[in-house]
């Protein structure tokens, strides 16, 4: 999908199907949806009556329109009562007018910057969105499908933005090119997702890992099993022991040209597959496992496109990939493990494994002294059970940066809600023989169990943990993208780095 910019009035763009938008209750039209319904004689405005297309948010009216104008189609966007117009509306409503240009088999698609005339979403922020939603929305995965293999994800090919204004022209093309880089990031963290964990390996995912270093000009490293065991990692490589599969312990850095305003560490849980091990999980619980990799995905998503981006700050991303598998090798309830940090960790469920492989991946982020620590990891059932895919759940020993995290997530259509972190929940997983258990009181506050034992691994640098275990897959689809994989975490991250850090 190619997204561009033009500047020429909408009206003499050849292509497709033209994109406008009526707000809810509108009497006159306005803007570009009255520039073109001039061109076809007021036909526009004579079917929306005979319609009765109310502007309702989402809804769409796809109009022929004849030999009189450059455009095909004309598809008018509904975006609801102006008032209520925001950013997140914005998005829902483009959204659907791209699905009506793919239903109607369009290939190059017109389209404004709608909301930002009369409504308040600056044209930054729309043309970033649209150039997202445009990549996104018809995401498909083909790979495995002998028959249509090659057929491509959308027939959109290119969707023009059509914007005269030289203010808003500018912003605009800055919008496009984080929304191309960002779209471009977040599909290669679906595809890593989607991909089976026969496929998606710890070894392939270092193997990416070198591909994104290399295509980006960054430092990475490697860790083999042999060497993070000099490490004494033993946290991590107790999980990774019931596993045929090597693990593999990778670390990317990006360091800006500038001098670097600050170092943000950026920590995935990188599970390929999480069948529970030795507590093992019920058959239907395990089908969907292979997501266990989506904070990876999302830290790798976004360090593959980080020399578009260009933060202003170092980042180093971590990720410790493993399998967790029960076999004679595996690693017991009852065993007590040591981390690089020198923490202890007793073992009461071997399906708690991701905070027991993070605590490493933590520990070796808290060594470097960065001055933050952002991990992403489907951490926790409770979260699901607590926020559904709704939200992911945030947990934090620094609020002033769990706030700007919480809104760079909002802002990029990624909601964030923070779940507090009692002291209650520390006694929770206090440990008769160790430091502490890999699980609380059962039943109670288990997302937050999680993060209080991720606590112990990040000294007292600020730290924000993202439990993304709801929304890292949706059983619906949204304005993103079809159900299954998200790619969560990506816009976030992107906008944090950004924009806020
Ligand atoms: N990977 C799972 C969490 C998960 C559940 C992610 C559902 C996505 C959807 C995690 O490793 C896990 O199994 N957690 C256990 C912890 C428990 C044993 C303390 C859980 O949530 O049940
Ligand atoms: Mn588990
Ligand atoms: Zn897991």
């Amino acid at each position: 999908m190619k997204v561009v910019l033009k500047n020429q009035k909408l009206e003499t763009i050849p292509c497709d199907a033209l994109i406008v938008n009526l707000f809810e209750g509108t009497k006159t039209l306005t803007g570009a949806t009255a520039a073109i319904d001039n061109v076809l004689n007021g036909l526009l405005k004579k079917v929306i009556k005979e319609e009765e297309f109310k502007g309702k948010l989402s809804s769409t009216l796809v109009i022929r329109a004849g030999g009189k104008s450059k455009t095909k189609k004309v598809i008018v966007i509904g975006l609801g009562e102006k008032g209520k117009l925001n950013l997140d509306a914005m998005r829902k409503a483009y959204a659907s007018g791209l699905r009506a240009a793919h239903r109607e088999k369009a290939k190059t698609i017109c389209t404004v910057l709608h909301g930002t005339g009369s409504g308040k979403v600056k044209a930054k922020d729309a043309a970033q969105a649209i150039a997202e939603i445009s990549n996104l929305a018809l995401y498909k995965f083909n790979k495995y499908k002998s028959k249509d293999k090659t057929s491509k994800n959308s027939e959109v090919k290119t969707v023009i933005i059509a914007e005269t204004n030289k203010t808003n022209k500018k912003d605009a093309q800055e919008g496009i090119t984080l929304g191309n880089a960002t779209s471009k990031a977040q599909i290669l963290a679906r595809d890593l997702v989607t991909e089976p964990p026969l496929a998606a390996t710890p070894t392939r995912l270092a193997n990416v890992a070198r591909k994104i270093a290399k295509e980006n000009k960054l430092k990475i490293k490697v860790l083999n099993k042999s060497q993070c065991q000099k490490l004494k990692m033993g946290a991590f490589l107790a999980v990774a022991q019931g596993s045929d599969e090597p693990p593999q312990f990778i670390e990317i850095k990006y360091t800006p040209k500038k001098r670097a305003k600050k170092h943000v560490a950026i920590v995935g849980k990188g599970i390929t597959f999480d069948s529970g091990g030795l507590s093992l999980k019920p058959a239907s619980a395990m089908e969907d496992m292979k997501m266990d990799m989506s904070g990876a995905a999302a830290v790798l998503g976004t360090m593959s496109v980080i020399k578009d981006i260009k933060p202003d700050v170092a980042v180093t991303m971590i990720v410790a990939t493993c399998e967790n598998m029960p076999s004679g090798k595996a690693y017991r309830p009852g065993d007590v493990v040591r981390a690089m940090n020198g923490k202890t960790i007793e073992v009461f469920n071997t399906d708690a494994e991701g905070r027991v492989t993070l605590a490493d991946s933590l520990s070796y982020a808290a060594k470097q002294k960065p001055d933050e620590i952002i991990d992403l990891a489907t951490l926790t059932g409770a979260c699901v059970v607590a926020l559904g895919d709704a939200a992911a759940g945030v947990m934090t020993n620094n609020q002033k940066l769990a706030d700007k995290i919480i809104k760079a997530g909002n802002e990029a259509g990624e909601r964030m809600w923070q779940l507090p972190l009692y002291d209650e929940y520390r006694d929770q997983i206090k440990s008769d023989i160790a430091d502490m258990i890999n699980t609380g009181s059962k039943g109670k506050a288990g997302a937050q169990n999680g993060a209080v034992l991720l606590e112990h691994f990040v000294s007292d640098i600020p730290w924000v943990h993202i439990d993304i275990a709801g929304p890292a897959w949706i059983s619906k689809e949204n304005p993103f993208g079809p159900k299954g994989p998200t790619g969560i975490g990506v816009r976030t991250l992107i906008n944090y780095l950004k924009n806020y850090a």
